[in-house]
């Protein structure tokens, strides 16, 4: 044996022993531990959305917003006076409920064994696929943690520049395509008038709306935010197809009919541009059909951001509280 294949083979011992003491996820975690895993959340996803559609939106942008605080490790479940649900981002999170009640069936079926954290990505994903995205393997054996806090729930925000949003990103280990193809989950659900109303009324503090905003459109939303920035009225993201997991969002955006000022930005620079191009560029199937796998590819990255395996976290009984 040469020399070099005396070396490889302590090294390979070592990244294989690094590997099982950190720990990852995989797809079938739960294969023989809980083989009705998947299934039980599917089910009460599915439900749920049949009884209120919002749920479907209100999932995703939940595991968003859990892998982005802490990772994807089902902190934004935690209750308490100062908690990430706490923090003004996360005021419009909605499906804890949806959440809570898979658990509680996993809990009697198989005490101990699903983590929340699971059962938000698996959520997330059952979420998109019930409104017509394609189903992709979400690797799962993700551990819950135990830290919960308001003030590090820092988000992308809607009039962030495509720079920040770029860097807010790469800070997650995402990138440009990361960027464009997850925002794209902006296709379902929608933002209260509050988010964009700067834009209609008084944008960037000229009393003159966001120039960049289709005219027609720029009189519809003014007359469902007549009163500029409220909590309680909300506005679909991606105008006419709102429950409807599809492309259209991006071709609003390059129309000018983007809701958020971070979502028309999208268009504005060549860097995002480029992506936003892919997914209205070719016929309708096949832009339709490279989107939604791109978002499932994506969905995936994002769902190992500071990963809790192993012997890390915790399976926790309830999702609201750590064990
Ligand atoms: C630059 C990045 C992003 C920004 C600035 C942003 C901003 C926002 C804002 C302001 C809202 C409206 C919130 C409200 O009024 O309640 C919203 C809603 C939403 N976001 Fe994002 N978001 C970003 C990325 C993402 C990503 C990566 C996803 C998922 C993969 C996502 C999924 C959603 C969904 C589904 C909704 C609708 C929620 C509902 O209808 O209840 N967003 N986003």
């Amino acid at each position: 044996m040469e020399l070099h294949s005396y070396i490889k083979i302590p090294f390979l011992f070592v990244v294989l022993l690094a590997t099982l003491a950190l720990g990852s996820t995989r797809v079938g975690f739960y294969k023989t531990t809980c083989p009705q895993a998947e299934t039980i959340v599917q089910s009460v996803v599915q439900s749920s959305i049949r009884f209120n559609r919002t749920y479907a939106p209100a999932i995703l942008q939940m595991f968003f917003h859990d892998c982005f605080v802490n990772g994807c490790d089902a902190s934004i479940l935690l209750d308490g006076s100062s908690s990430e649900k706490t923090a003004p981002p996360n005021s419009g999170l909605r499906a804890y409920e949806v959440i809570d009640a898979a658990k509680s069936m996993l809990e009697t079926v198989c005490p101990g064994v699903v983590s929340c954290a699971d059962i938000l990505a698996l959520a997330a994903r059952d979420s998109v696929v019930q409104t017509g995205g394609t189903h992709w393997a979400m690797p799962t054996g993700r551990r819950d943690g135990f830290v919960s806090l308001a003030s590090e729930a820092i988000f992308p925000s809607p009039s962030d520049s495509i720079d920040v949003q770029i860097q807010k990103f790469a800070k997650k280990g995402l990138n440009i395509e990361d960027l464009v193809t997850l925002v794209g989950g902006h296709t379902i659900g929608t933002a209260s008038c509050r988010t964009f109303s700067n834009r209609l009324y008084n944008y960037n503090n000229t009393n003159e709306p966001d120039p960049t905003i289709d005219q027609a459109f720029l009189h519809r939303l003014r007359t469902l935010c007549p009163h500029g920035g409220d909590d309680a009225t909300r506005v679909a993201l991606d105008t006419e197809s709102v429950n409807i997991f599809d492309t259209s969002y991006f071709e609003n955006i390059k129309r000018g009919r983007g809701v958020l000022e971070s979502d028309s930005l999208l268009w504005s620079d060549p860097r995002t541009q480029k992506y936003v191009k892919r997914f209205i560029g070719a016929k309708r199937p096949h832009r339709l059909t490279t989107f939604k796998k791109m978002f499932g590819k994506a969905m995936v990255k994002m769902s190992k951001i500071g990963l809790k395996t192993g012997n890390h976290g915790e399976i926790r009984r309830v999702c609201n509280k750590v064990n």
